[in-house]
């Protein structure tokens, strides 16, 4: 089945199936990924659930702004949330949270099987990466065995993370400067989404 026909059918399948997810009061409620690198942030803001779309207020003009600013077209990359309903007062996702939106997420990366995984912020960061902090990984590429397969992880700040601060800002742009290398550089791999034995660890 073509990509875009299974993530259609898991779209529709968790909007079916919304009384069972956290948050949700109606199946409007879902706010699903859309784009091909896979990015994963938080979770859907207020713009994000008035026009079902990630990353479309403040923090998501900043990123397509920026990805575009490098040459990457916001479309070619897959954007979504670790949780896909908006939390209220946009407060942290829960532990549970996180855990009912589970499944699907794994089901978009097995579907894309994406060449690179960039993680927005602490949350989709501890999806791949649990031991670490983001100030002493954020900008440098990781080898991560996700459930049983190899793939490549890039943590960077949270675009409303970087709109709080200079510090962080800088980071941001910076980390995101890395891309396109390390994209080109993520195609010549030939063991992306292989089963691994243990593996993590700092590439570059
Ligand atoms: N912040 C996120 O983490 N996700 C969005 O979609 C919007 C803001």
């Amino acid at each position: 089945m073509d990509k875009g026909v299974q993530l259609k059918k898991l779209q529709d399948e968790l909007e079916t199936s919304y009384e069972s997810l956290p948050l949700a009061t109606k199946r409007e409620d879902l706010v699903h990924g859309e784009g091909e690198i896979f990015m994963i942030g938080e979770g859907p803001g207020y713009y994000e659930a008035v026009q079902r779309r990630p990353f479309v207020g403040r923090s998501g003009q900043l990123l397509r702004r920026s990805l575009q600013e490098i040459g990457l077209s916001p479309e070619t990359t897959w954007i979504t949330n670790i949780i896909k309903v908006r939390p209220p007062e946009n407060r942290d996702p829960t532990v549970e949270e996180i855990e009912a939106f589970r499944p699907s997420l794994n089901q978009e990366l097995e579907i894309i099987k994406p060449l690179l995984i960039v993680t927005l912020g602490r949350f989709s960061l501890a999806k791949f990466l649990p031991d670490v902090r983001i100030s002493q990984v954020h900008g440098r590429l990781h080898k991560v065995n996700w459930e049983g397969r190899l793939v490549f992880v890039l943590p960077m700040y949270h675009p409303a993370a970087a709109l709080r601060g200079t510090r962080v800002m800088e980071s941001f742009k910076e980390d995101l400067k890395k891309l396109p290398k390390i994209l080109e550089w993520a195609r010549e791999q030939k063991e992306v989404w292989q089963l691994k034995g243990d593996v993590q660890e700092a590439l570059f």
